[in-house]
């Protein structure tokens, strides 16, 4: 049997936390044949601790045969000991009358935290992805909080789009989601990203040509993936929980597990391929094999797709100098 690996999740009490714990207890993120010890952060308030101990009793009454082990605690540095994955989903939410800026700084103080500690107690192989919003820039800040882990290390969630993406284009053209190949969702996790069909296919055939109406594509598609987060808020009065564990899962899976070949979206740390100034936190098309991303590198950028890419970017360079004072 293999020796079990470490997993933290931060928010582990929250909605997030609630539909993906099981989830991964279950081998449903890193195989069938993986156990895993639950090392899960919530608030140091008495709500939220009585909160993931309930979460935690209702682990325990699943008898998950591949959960090896549970902690549950308020910090950091115990959650991310030794761990081989932190999934960081808890984060400040937008409050009343608060500024976006705010949000920013706020966020920016937990993910400091959090990256010093993942620092100084993490296995240095560990995985990082942050779910938690803005998610592309509270990655950026963990990353730069924890300079003696590999930059490569952390990453941050556009799978979501990246799915929502896939299945409007399924419904649009009646082939299947696992009909569909090499969608790109570049950029940040908000609604400046911008879902790429031009490589795509589907059912083997050029997505352009499958969906045969580019204004549907420019003018519902894209705007559709970019507020679909909005839309499900006003549907549910919540946010997104179940799609969004579930895209941590995908996520994760492919990065530990590979994509044999398939392309992926994941936020990570640019090399400054396709104009994106290097380190910047973006969402790019990546294939994954033997526990690494590698980018797929040399597609053509054209004038629409550079305008979409710029703009993205642009939200994530304002969000990166809004908190840059706080990185020292
Ligand atoms: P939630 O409010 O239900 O749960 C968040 C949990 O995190 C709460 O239990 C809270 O006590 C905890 N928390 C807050 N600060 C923490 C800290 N410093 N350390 C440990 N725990 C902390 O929120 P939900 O719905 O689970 O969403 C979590 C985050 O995920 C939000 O920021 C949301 O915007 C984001 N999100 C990101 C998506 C993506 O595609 N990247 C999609 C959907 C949500």
């Amino acid at each position: 049997a293999k020796a079990p690996v470490r997993v933290a999740v931060t928010g582990a009490a929250g909605q997030i936390g609630y539909a993906l714990l099981f989830r991964i207890a279950s081998g449903e993120m890193l195989g069938k044949d993986q156990p895993v010890i639950l090392q899960m952060l919530e608030l140091p308030i008495d709500k939220a601790q009585a909160a993931l101990k309930g979460v935690m009793m209702e682990l325990e009454d699943c008898a998950f045969p591949l959960l090896a082990g549970m902690v549950g605690t308020a910090d950091p540095k115990v959650a991310f000991k030794d761990a081989d994955y932190a999934l960081l989903v808890g984060a400040k939410p937008r409050g009343p009358g608060m500024e976006r800026k705010d949000l920013l700084m706020e966020n920016a103080k937990i993910f400091i935290e959090q990256g010093k500690a993942l620092d100084a107690v993490a296995s240095r192989n560990i995985k990082v992805l942050v779910v938690g919003n803005p998610a592309n820039t509270n990655a950026w800040i963990a990353m730069k909080s924890a300079p003696s882990l590999p930059k490569e290390n952390f990453t941050a969630m556009l799978r979501l789009d990246h799915n929502r993406a896939l299945s409007q284009l399924a419904s649009k053209t009646g082939k299947p989601v696992d009909s569909m190949e090499k969608l790109i969702v570049w950029g940040n996790h908000s609604p400046t990203m911008y879902p790429d069909y031009r490589f795509a296919t589907i059912a083997g055939q050029a997505a352009p040509a499958a969906v045969n109406d580019d204004a549907w594509y420019k003018n519902e598609f894209i705007p559709k993936v970019g507020k679909r987060g909005a839309a499900i808020i006003e549907a549910r009065g919540v946010s997104s929980a179940a799609s969004a564990a579930n895209a941590a899962i995908d996520h994760m899976r492919d990065w530990a597990l590979g994509t044999n070949g398939k392309w992926v979206t994941m936020g990570v740390p640019s090399d400054g391929s396709y104009g994106i100034p290097e380190g910047t936190l973006y969402g790019v098309p990546v294939t994954c094999v033997g526990g690494k991303y590698q980018r797929v590198t040399g597609l053509a950028i054209d004038d629409f797709s550079r305008q979409k890419m710029d703009f993205t970017l642009k939200e994530l360079q304002e969000e990166q100098d809004g908190v840059k004072s706080m990185l020292g």
